[in-house]
């Protein structure tokens, strides 16, 4: 279901979908091999953010990244906020390993809807910034400046999805 959103939003994307049970190494080592050995762009994660004993995908996340995103975080709060206040129930973790952005998402299809929507534009410029493709960066910087906020599709992104429950 979120390969559907990203197919649809980033029409050219190269999507791989792997379905992991809530375990905090497994987790931890498919993030390990996406990003070092496929060279993975996005990883988008759906599921085991809450706060039951089960839910390791934030923990997991934040073993493997090297740099924290925060804000990403944030912003899908913020906008879930204005949906529903067990917006504030997920614990969702987003950073950078390396030259690929994780993001985790709450684990329903209401939930990714919402917080895809959330940051779908941020992003292909996100991943332009830590792949350091300068002239695609310097263009989005000049639109951003003239006020500009145009949903721009990457064609070179190349998102992975782990989804722990389909959804
Ligand atoms: N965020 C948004 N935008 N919309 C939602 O409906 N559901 C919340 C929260 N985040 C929700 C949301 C609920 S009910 C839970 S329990 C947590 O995400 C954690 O979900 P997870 O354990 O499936 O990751």
């Amino acid at each position: 279901m979120i390969s559907e959103l990203i197919r649809k939003t980033f029409n050219a994307s190269k999507i791989t979908e792997l379905t992991l049970p809530d375990e905090q190494f497994q987790i931890e080592n498919a993030l390990k091999q996406f990003s070092d050995e496929a060279k993975i762009q996005c990883i988008l994660t759906t599921g085991g953010t809450g706060f039951a004993p089960r839910d390791v995908t934030p923990e997991a996340t934040r073993n493997v990244i090297t740099k924290e995103c925060p804000q990403l975080a944030h912003m899908m709060l913020l906008e879930g906020l204005k949906k529903t206040p067990f917006a504030a129930l997920s614990r969702a973790v987003c950073g950078v390993r390396n030259s690929t952005l994780i993001v985790n998402f709450p684990g329903s299809k209401k939930a990714v809807v919402e917080c895809f929507d959330a940051i779908k534009d941020l992003i292909p410029h996100a991943v332009e910034l830590i792949c350091d493709e300068k002239t695609k960066s310097e263009k989005k910087h000049e639109e951003i400046k003239a006020g500009k906020m145009e949903n721009q599709a990457c064609d070179e992104d190349q998102s992975e999805v782990i989804e722990k429950d389909p959804v």
